[in-house]
């Protein structure tokens, strides 16, 4: 047994996954512009279906369309400042994937990673009430089940050790990630339509 008198053991807290919050600098001045593109590419695609059920997805090179270039460059801007934030320091970096996620009201996105890219993020657009929350999985969910379920709630409250994560989204900011960092969305109890862009950035 430790002796609680005593200050004779230390620990350290290794391999953290650090995600980052960022209230973009003039959503308001896209905001509008922005959700009629979206819809307008909508209505003449049909839905990719990649990781949003009930909903509808952009091709992920949405990005590259002459129409996206304002949005593109908006996103650019505001990526650039969070990697400074997240204290990354790459001679550059692109992005490589954009998604447009349009999902009514039962919509919900599958858990899952984004594979072959360096930092991902989702840019939040329109959010109504109760449109669901973002929920990252603990990479050391199922390994350390009973570990975690076993530990003091304020230990576990300190140092944010769950088996998941939730996070209500906020209109106009961004959630940095690990790409590798396993994410869902629930379910959109809202009737109207959540819309938020995935994107996928590579370092050069
Ligand atoms: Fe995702």
């Amino acid at each position: 047994m430790f002796n609680k008198n005593t200050e004779n053991f230390s620990e350290l807290l290794l391999f953290p996954q650090k995600v980052l919050l960022y209230r973009c600098k003039g959503f308001g001045e896209i905001k509008k512009e922005l959700i009629e593109y979206c819809y307008s590419l909508k209505n003449k695609s049909t839905s990719k279906n990649l990781t949003l059920n009930n909903g509808w997805q952009s091709d992920p090179n949405s990005h590259t369309q002459k129409r996206f270039e304002p949005f593109l460059n908006f996103l650019n801007d505001n990526i650039e400042t969070c990697l400074k934030l997240y204290q990354l320091k790459p001679k550059g970096f692109y992005v490589d994937t954009c998604v447009i996620n349009i999902g009514g009201e039962n919509s919900y996105h599958n858990s899952h990673i984004h594979p072959n890219t360096d930092i991902s993020g989702v840019f939040w657009i329109t959010i109504p009430n109760n449109s669901g929350e973002f929920v990252f999985e603990n990479p050391s969910n199922f390994g350390q089940n009973n570990l975690l379920n076993m530990l003091d709630k304020k230990e576990s409250e300190n140092k944010k050790m769950y088996h998941s994560y939730h996070i209500n989204p906020i209109e106009g900011n961004i959630l940095l990630f690990p790409s590798n960092l396993r994410h869902s969305v629930n379910l959109n109890r809202n009737k109207k339509d959540r819309i938020t862009i995935g994107f996928n950035v590579t370092f050069v």
